[in-house]
């Protein structure tokens, strides 16, 4: 997608062949960064401190730490080490693990001298592949942004959104904004309530700034506007993304989702998310009792980082010094409170059997 006009990806292959260039998404939207990743550790580090973030884009920077891993002649304690480093990094999105078995499962019985290439090309398809998954999300939802505009003959449909699913939290074009992305291109009016998601703040720092420049019209609203927005009929639709869905349709995504699909079914607002399939555990049935949850630094929540007037990067603490903090990073949102899982295949019922009648491999 665009930064200043020109096309970019989250991820690519530097020009050496050989590392591999991120964007620094803790430096925006103040200062646009690019950093070059050159080992496995310096890759594992990127999704650790959230250099990279989101489900897809974690997977496809584990899957290029693997390929870094296999330079020169690695062996299997190699392989194996660098598989341990990456798990270890976060534990709920399920595409870091998705990443890391299928290229677990194409180098191990390679001879090591074939590893190198057999890596890298991986993880280019990997990469490719996202772009390829999300713009199917986007083609079958935007049916659904169309449907409502119809509905309101053409006046701006508002859609709510949270945390980042954005073109930054993939490869390219994202889950949950691939239809609006879509549908701004199509000319079909939309306006995006966009969540600031503390305490990271991925809605306020990340999805407004790729929106700034799309040019699509959005509006940060703090984490608890969503409700009182959906009782004043200004919510269409929610469109959020997913780090796990599990094979019975619950979805697990940044703190806060749940809240919003509550307040969404009590005010009839349909809830959609955007997943790439590699997002299905289909190993899980009950997303709140499996699913691991990750609890992240308080200092996220005692703290905020910002741009002051003069144009320095300041962190200020913003509770007392005496308080305990908790910083739950992810929710779950039962299959019951969502409307449709929109997939590159279709959108599917959120239940085992909306998601095998479009997966019927996993029968
Ligand atoms: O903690 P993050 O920023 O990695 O969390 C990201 C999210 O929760 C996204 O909504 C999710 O990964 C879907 S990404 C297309």
């Amino acid at each position: 997608m665009l930064v200043d006009g020109v096309p970019h990806r989250t991820i690519w292959l530097a020009d050496d062949g050989e590392t591999v260039e991120i964007i620094d998404q803790t430096k925006l939207p103040h200062r646009f960064e690019i950093v070059r990743l050159t080992s496995v550790e310096e890759a594992a580090h990127a999704i650790k401190v959230m250099q990279v973030r989101g489900a897809p884009l974690i997977g496809a920077t584990a899957a290029y730490g693997m390929a870094l891993a296999m330079r020169g002649d690695a062996g299997d304690a190699a392989l194996a080490a660098a598989v341990d480093r990456l798990t270890g990094t976060r534990p709920t999105a399920v595409n870091l693990r998705w990443a890391l078995d299928e290229m677990t499962a194409l180098l191990r019985p390679l001879p090591t001298a074939a590893r190198t290439e057999a890596a890298y090309r991986r993880a280019a398809e990997i990469c490719d592949e996202d772009v390829g998954i999300n713009e199917g999300i986007g083609s079958h939802g935007i049916e659904l942004i169309k449907k409502a505009s119809e509905a309101k003959g053409g006046v701006p449909v508002n859609i709510l959104t949270h945390c980042n699913a954005g073109w930054l939290a993939t490869v390219d074009w994202g889950t949950a904004t691939a239809p609006i992305y879509r549908a701004h291109e199509e000319g079909i009016p939309v306006h995006v309530w966009v969540d600031e998601t503390r305490p990271r703040n991925q809605g306020a720092s990340l999805t407004a700034w790729e929106f700034c420049h799309h040019g699509v019209p959005h509006t940060v609203i703090v984490d608890n506007a969503g409700g009182h927005l959906m009782q004043h009929g200004d919510v269409d639709l929610c469109i959020v993304g997913s780090d796990r869905t599990t094979g019975s349709g619950d979805v697990c995504n940044k703190i806060g989702t749940y809240l919003k699909a509550l307040a969404a079914q009590d005010n009839g607002v349909p809830f959609y998310v955007g997943l790439p399939s590699p997002t299905i555990d289909w190993t899980l049935a009950d997303g709140v009792a499996e699913i691991p949850i990750e609890q992240r630094d308080g200092a996220e929540v005692s703290e905020m980082t910002g741009r002051t007037g003069a144009g320095a990067i300041e962190t200020v603490k913003i509770t007392p010094d005496g308080s305990d903090v908790a910083n739950y990073a992810f929710d779950v949102t039962p299959a019951r409170l969502v409307t449709g899982l929109i997939t590159e295949r279709g959108i599917a019922a959120s239940s085992r059997d909306g998601l095998l009648e479009l997966f019927p491999e996993r029968r």
